[in-house]
């Protein structure tokens, strides 16, 4: 019987090669310098690996439409075997992605490993980067609340305004004119398919290139990086004073990856899965929507930004940075690497996570979102105290729209400024605007009735700048 097994796993063996291949890569040689500094990229595998098991089993149960991708979450959180414990898990399995793949890329950067012969593994890394980053945006839709949809609404908004290509490209990525059941459909194709697929094949690319230039060893302030001579200097270091990978070295990865998981799972059994908030309805604007953490800082700016402002940086933001860094080490490959003879590189990532953490406390006390705390408009503003136009101005407060629209200085700033519209629109206009809505306006039809909104229409054509209020009533 004994023999048998053994030839069983002769076989295999000999088939598959694990002590042809694998074994070697496995026990391969690296720098015994390479120390607790190491753990993050391995353990954002870890995380991605989480995130696989996870999604598949949450996949399962979730639907991918309209009308019912929120009941089938309830369905999921409720009801499902482990659904809670797999929703959370999958919730705070992203969040730990983000901030284990921004630590690995700070650290990469901090010890310039970028450098020759790695320019590939940071470039490589960096498409990863941004991917990860698309994953926790799409996946924030799928929960198909408010909180979700309306970041969306606002990011779409934001692509929309790409010179020339903005409408098309927003078309494109929301699967029609605006956010609704299709944009479910497509981010869900992005986030399972399309996403993913880019992940797995970067990550295998990533993990060749690797294995190809070894692992860097620490910078040494007295050893700067000379293409001519490093690869030999780098060899002949690891015969001297190198470790086998495992266990030597990759005990630490097996530490630090069963922390993680133990801090994803403790998470989700502890805290439990995000909690849902109601299911999205354009119409309804008493929530206070945010999205995720690590997207508010950039909300937070597009909400300091002067309009005329936002679309620069909406643009230069992702394209630029995206350029910028994944081109760095064309630009820089060679010289020292240690933190001490680059100052620059330490105070870009001091910069970095101070900018970070002081937009990202805005954003939650100055939400970019509506502005639920405005009073009623001052009489002075509404020039009367009687008829259609005093009732519209009533009703443009009790309807919401002065959470998002200013008129002469009352109201938030989610929308236009309303104060001259009765210049800019007609009649006509005014009533299929707010009737339909817009990207990031609610459609009001359903909301308002006829003398309703003939009230309001009635207000807000008496907006002006020459004819201020005259207090002659009607
Ligand atoms: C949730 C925020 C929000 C609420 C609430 C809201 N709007 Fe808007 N509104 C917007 C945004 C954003 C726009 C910009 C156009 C777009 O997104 O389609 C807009 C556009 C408009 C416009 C066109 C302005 C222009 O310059 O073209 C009018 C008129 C308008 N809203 C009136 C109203 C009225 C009346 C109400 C209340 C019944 C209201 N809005 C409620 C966000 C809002």
């Amino acid at each position: 019987m004994n023999q048998r097994f053994q030839n069983v796993g002769e076989w295999i063996d000999s088939r598959i090669g694990f002590s042809d291949c694998v074994w070697p890569l496995l026990t391969h040689i690296v720098p015994r310098d390479a120390r607790w500094w190491y753990v993050f990229g391995s353990a954002t595998l870890t995380a991605f690996i989480v995130q696989v098991i996870s999604g598949v089993a949450l996949a399962m149960a979730y639907v991918p439409a309209g009308d019912q991708a929120y009941e089938s979450l309830q369905f999921i959180t409720n009801q499902a075997p482990f659904g809670s414990l797999l929703r959370g898990m999958h919730a705070y399995g992203a969040s730990a992605m983000v901030a284990l793949v921004v630590i690995h890329l700070m650290q990469v950067y901090l010890h310039a490993t970028y450098k020759y012969p790695r320019e590939l593994n940071w470039m490589t890394g960096v498409v990863l980067f941004f991917v990860v980053l698309g994953m926790a945006f799409t996946g924030q839709l799928l929960r198909w609340d408010a909180n979700g949809v309306w970041s969306v609404f606002v990011a779409t908004e934001m692509v929309a305004r790409t010179p020339f290509i903005g409408q098309s490209l927003a078309d494109f990525l929301m699967g029609g004119q605006t956010v609704g059941g299709s944009t479910l459909t497509r981010f869900f194709v992005y986030h399972v398919f399309v996403m993913p697929a880019i992940i797995f094949a970067g990550v295998g690319l990533h993990l060749f290139l690797l294995m190809r230039h070894g692992v860097s060893e620490m910078p040494d302030p007295n050893r700067p990086v000379d293409p001519a001579t490093y690869k030999q200097e780098y060899e002949a270091r690891l015969k001297k004073t190198g470790v086998a990978f495992w266990p030597y070295a990759m005990w630490r990865d097996v530490v630090f990856s069963t922390f993680v998981i133990a801090v994803i799972v403790g998470c989700a059994l502890v805290f439990g899965p995000p909690a849902l908030d109601h299911a999205p309805d354009p119409a309804s604007i008493d929530a206070n929507p945010v999205p995720d953490w690590y997207f508010l800082w950039y909300f937070a700016v597009l909400s300091l930004l002067p309009p005329n402002l936002e679309i620069w940086f909406i643009l230069g933001v992702p394209v630029l940075g995206f350029l910028v860094m994944f081109c760095l080490p064309l630009v820089s490959n060679k010289g020292h690497r240690a933190p001490s003879k680059r100052p620059w590189a330490v105070g870009i990532v001091i910069a970095a996570v101070a900018g970070f953490l002081v937009l990202t406390i805005y954003g939650y006390l100055e939400p970019w979102s509506p502005d639920f705390g405005v009073s009623e408009l001052p009489a002075s503003v509404v020039g009367v105290d009687q008829g259609p136009v005093f009732e519209g101005a009533k009703l443009a407060h009790e309807k919401g729209c002065l959470f998002c629209h200013t008129i002469d200085g009352h109201g938030g700033h989610r929308g236009p400024d309303l104060s001259n519209i009765g210049q800019q629109l007609t009649r006509d206009d005014l009533v299929i605007r707010i009737n339909n809505g817009g990207y990031n306006m609610p459609a009001f039809a359903s909301s308002l009735d006829t003398d309703q909104l003939s009230n309001i229409v009635d207000f807000l054509l008496t907006r002006s700048d020459d004819d201020a209020p005259t207090g002659e009533g009607g």
